[in-house]
C-alpha cells in the first residue's frame, strides 16, 4: 500500500467524524494553538476547554501573558494539574516576547528552544498552525503507529522512538497537513482507545498488522521485564 493511502484514508475519516468545533480549532492562530497544545500535554479535552476559554479571556495575546503576573498565571492554571508547565507557559511568553516580537517563532528550531515544547508540540504548532509538514508523536498517535505497524518493541526504547518518527515523517501527506494531524489525534482518542479500539470503524483496518494479529491491544507491546 502507498504512503497516501494512509493519509487519503485518515482524511476521509477525518472529514465525517473528525472533530473540528474545538474551541482553539475556531481561530486557530499560532498562539491559540500553543496554549492549547501545552494544556493538551498531559490533560483530556474536556477538562481542558473551560480553562482555555479562561485564559484567552484573561491573557489575549503574548503581550499579556508575558506581562502578567507568575502568580496569577499559576492561579488561573490551578487545577490543571503539572504546575511546571504553567510556570513554563509563562516563560516562553516572555521568551517569545523578547526574542520574537511577542510572536509564536515559526521556525521548529526557535519553537523547541522555548521551555515547556518539545519535539511533538513544536511539529503540532508548526502542522496545526503553520500548516508544515512536521510529524507529531503524542501518547494517541504512538499507540496508533505501534498496532498500525504490530511493532514489537516497547515504545520506550530509543530504537523505537526513533523509528516511529521516521514512520510519521514517512506517512506524512502532501496537503491538509493540519487536518490529517488532528485526524491522527483524533483516531488515538476516539477510535484506536488504549483498551478498546473499535476497529470495526476505522479506515486503517485493512492494513493494520494489530488488527490482522488478532489482539491489536497486545499492541503496543510492554515492557520487557
Ligand atoms: N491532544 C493534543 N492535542 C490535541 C488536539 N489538538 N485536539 C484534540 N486532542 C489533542
Ligand atoms: Fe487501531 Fe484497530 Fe484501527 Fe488498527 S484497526 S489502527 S488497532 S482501531
Amino acid at each position: 500500500m502507498t504512503n497516501n493511502t494512509f493519509s487519503e484514508r485518515l482524511l476521509a475519516w477525518y472529514d465525517q467524524y473528525g472533530r473540528k468545533d474545538l474551541p482553539w480549532q475556531k481561530n486557530a492562530t499560532a498562539y491559540h494553538t500553543w496554549l492549547s497544545e501545552v494544556m493538551l500535554q498531559q490533560t483530556q479535552v474536556s477538562t481542558v476547554i473551560p480553562y482555555y476559554q479562561r485564559f484567552i479571556e484573561r491573557f489575549p495575546d503574548i503581550n499579556a501573558l508575558a506581562n502578567a503576573n507568575v502568580d496569577e498565571v499559576l492561579s488561573l492554571w490551578s487545577g490543571l494539574g503539572y504546575y511546571a508547565r504553567g510556570r513554563n507557559l509563562h516563560k516562553a511568553a516572555v521568551q517569545m516576547q523578547q526574542l520574537h516580537n511577542a510572536k509564536v517563532p515559526q521556525d521548529f528550531e526557535a519553537l523547541l528552544d522555548l521551555p515547556g515544547i518539545g519535539r511533538s508540540t513544536a511539529g503540532a504548532i508548526m502542522a496545526l498552525a503553520y500548516h508544515q509538514p512536521f510529524p507529531i508523536l503524542d501518547g494517541n498517535v504512538k499507540r496508533v503507529l505501534a498496532r498500525y505497524d504490530a511493532i514489537t518493541i516497547w515504545p520506550g526504547e530509543k530504537k523505537a522512538e526513533t523509528a516511529m518518527w521516521q514512520r510519521a515523517e514517512q506517512l506524512l501527506p502532501t496537503s491538509r497537513i493540519a487536518n490529517y494531524i488532528q485526524a491522527q489525534m483524533d483516531l488515538g482518542a476516539t477510535l484506536c482507545t488504549r483498551s478498546r479500539p473499535d476497529c470495526n470503524r476505522c479506515p486503517l483496518q485493512t492494513d493494520c498488522q494489530a488488527y490482522a494479529s488478532g489482539e491489536p491491544t497486545l499492541f503496543p507491546v510492554r515492557k520487557a521485564k
